[in-house]
């Protein structure tokens, strides 16, 4: 099932230049990306994007990281895209995400863990109205498309 879900590469991954890096490995797995964005993450948003962390003691340490410099929100989407982008991402604390992963390569954090990615369907639905309009969500062919996509239904 083709599936969409939110990837945002947090201001750790900015400061230190890795948009390309990150970007190429969702990219060369088959992903395609078809929304993208830079912002600044108000404290309100990063509020209602972490609701769940409101009560945790290092939702202060969080939000301060998360609004400190600006974001990359992007769409991603394929084939189990949540799961698959979860993979790539690798465990949230970076010191025990398996080398290979993104964080695992980029990261020894568990807040500076350079990306986060949606955890379910459910919550990608949620967390992809939050960052993006319809309209900044693009439907267009990817010259391998047929290849990548159907591979596993063939
Ligand atoms: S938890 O506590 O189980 O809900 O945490 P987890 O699901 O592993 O992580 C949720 C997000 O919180 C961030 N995080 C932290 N930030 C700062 N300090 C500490 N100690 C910390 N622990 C977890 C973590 O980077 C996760 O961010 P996202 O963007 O969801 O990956």
């Amino acid at each position: 099932m083709i599936e969409q879900t939110l990837v945002l590469l947090k201001p750790d991954a900015l400061q230190r230049s890795l948009i390309g890096r990150i970007i190429q490995r969702i990219e060369q797995k088959g992903l395609k990306i078809v929304g993208l964005k830079m912002l600044s993450l108000s404290k309100e948003i990063c509020k209602e994007h972490y609701s769940h962390l409101l009560s945790k003691p290092f939702y202060p340490s969080l939000e301060k990281f998360m609004t400190s410099g600006p974001i990359i929100a992007m769409v991603v989407e394929g084939p189990a895209a949540v799961e698959i982008m979860r993979q790539l991402c690798g465990p949230t604390d970076g010191k025990k995400a398996p080398a290979g992963t993104i964080r695992g390569d980029f990261s020894i954090s568990t807040q500076f863990n350079v990306i986060h990615a949606s955890d379910s369907l459910q919550t990608a639905k949620i967390e992809i109205k939050r960052f993006f309009k319809p309209e900044e969500i693009f439907e267009w062919k990817k010259t391998l498309e047929d290849f990548t996509f159907s591979t596993e239904e063939a």
